[in-house]
């Protein structure tokens, strides 16, 4: 029988990778709490319509990439493609807005999109996302970008580029998407890939951020948005713009940034590097205004950004697992017991280290000690259980070996 294998673009975190994805939590835990941000948690199994009704059914995520299955009553879920439609949903049934409220909050987990699997792309990847609910002024926005930076920066990554965009609103979006239809009119069709031709019907932004060469190369003279923003959409993106000069972000405008999700207002960003291969956007976000209306809650703005666990860790070095204190080497069966419970005194004292589970020659428990990378070797064996002690030989500098009583060693211990 074939041997159980994962699931493809699935990937298991081995501890090495894992304490990258925890630092990544710490930074963002430590990071966003000084903005006032707070932790919620969110399933990962939503109803399927949440998904079609936020993220859009014209979208590559609704309509090819999800995983979505019908439960033993044959209800449609899915697993979630994102964070932000599952916050929404849990900030609606909360119940807890009341006008000119600010809410803000942060999520970490797992995610799930039916792509091709790369280097960088997975079908399970994770998200550290942000939102901040309540707050139309382009104030939110500066200080999610602000915040996004803080927390890269923290990490040590700061050769990362900032795209800025405004897409506009409700009321000036309408005419810049005529504008393009228009456009895209006087060109050939048939020069478009096969998406992008039905795009055109039905996501005329979405074009301008096609990847395939010949769309790109189509939609390179095509009118810009920031073209066509009304007063305020225009004055809320030179405030965003304001506070990213101000506090010293570099950024490139580029009008053709349109994002993956439907949902956007206004303000959109994607930060990317271009040191991990083919998926460049580490992090992405913008506001969605009209999202929580949309999906039957009050009429709040909100803004928000996740970034791709996976793809910053590309990016950060693994980091050195701090040396255990010490590795107890059982070197006589009879005392593995005795020494299991010594290993367990020094652990409550707050030492970390591995004790062996049974005897086994001197050769091989010291060469598992050195394996350990432990500061100190300790040694138990038959004398050592008689006569309560053990015998202690540091890994570094001059290798003495001492024998001390149990109770004297463990009162070291806790004094220093
Ligand atoms: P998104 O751009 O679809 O935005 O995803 C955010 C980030 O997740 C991407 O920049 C990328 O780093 C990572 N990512 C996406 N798909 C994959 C994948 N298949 N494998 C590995 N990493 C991936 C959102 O999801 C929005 N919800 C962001 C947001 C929050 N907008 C407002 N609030």
């Amino acid at each position: 029988m074939a041997k159980i294998q994962k699931i493809k673009g699935f990937a298991d975190i081995f501890p090495e990778d894992a304490a990258v994805f925890t630092r990544m939590e710490t930074v963002a835990r430590d990071i966003f709490s000084r903005y006032a941000f707070g932790e919620l948690r969110t399933p990962v199994l939503e109803k399927t319509e949440l998904f079609q009704k936020s993220i859009g059914e014209d979208t590559d995520v609704v309509g090819k990439e999800m995983f979505t299955f019908p439960d033993r009553k044959g209800r449609s879920l899915t697993m979630r493609p994102e964070a932000t439609a599952g916050v929404v949903r849990a900030f609606i049934e909360s119940g807890t807005h009341q006008p000119g409220k600010v809410s803000k909050f942060f999520t970490f987990g797992p995610m799930f999109r039916y792509e091709r699997p790369q280097k960088g792309r997975q079908r399970q990847f994770h998200q550290i996302n942000a939102e901040i609910f309540g707050a139309p002024e382009a104030q939110a926005d500066g200080e999610l970008i602000l915040m996004l930076r803080t927390f890269l920066n923290t990490l040590g990554l700061n050769k990362l580029t900032v795209e800025l965009n405004s897409l506009g609103c409700h009321d000036c979006r309408p005419a810049y998407r005529q504008a393009l239809i228009d456009y895209y009119t006087s060109k050939d069709r048939a020069n478009f890939c096969e998406d992008c031709r039905r795009r055109m019907d039905t996501n005329p932004l979405r074009v301008l951020d096609c990847k395939v060469p010949d769309c790109k190369a189509l939609v390179q003279d095509a009118p810009a948005i920031t073209d066509h923003l009304c007063a305020e959409c225009e004055t809320h993106f030179t405030d965003v713009r304001a506070i990213l000069d101000g506090a010293g972000v570099t950024y490139e405008l580029n009008p053709r940034l349109v994002r993956g999700l439907d949902y956007y207002v206004r303000t959109c960003f994607e930060v990317s590097s271009h040191d991990i291969g083919a998926q460049t956007a580490v992090a992405g976000g913008g506001r969605y205004d009209g999202l929580i209306r949309s999906l039957d809650g009050p009429d709040c703005p909100a803004t928000g950004f996740a970034c791709g666990m996976e793809r910053l860790a590309l990016l950060l070095e693994r980091l050195e697992a701090p040396a255990p204190d010490f590795y107890l080497a059982v070197v006589d069966n009879a005392a593995a017991i005795a020494a299991m419970l010594f290993a367990q005194q020094l652990r409550d004292a707050g030492q970390s280290g591995e004790v062996a589970y049974g005897g086994g020659s001197m050769k091989s428990r010291m060469r598992a000690a050195n394996k350990s990378g432990a500061k100190v070797c300790l040694i138990m064996g038959g004398d050592e259980l008689a006569g309560n002690t053990v015998t202690v030989k540091p890994m570094v500098g001059d290798g003495q070996q001492t024998t001390v009583s149990r109770a004297e060693y463990l009162a070291r211990i806790k004094a220093e």
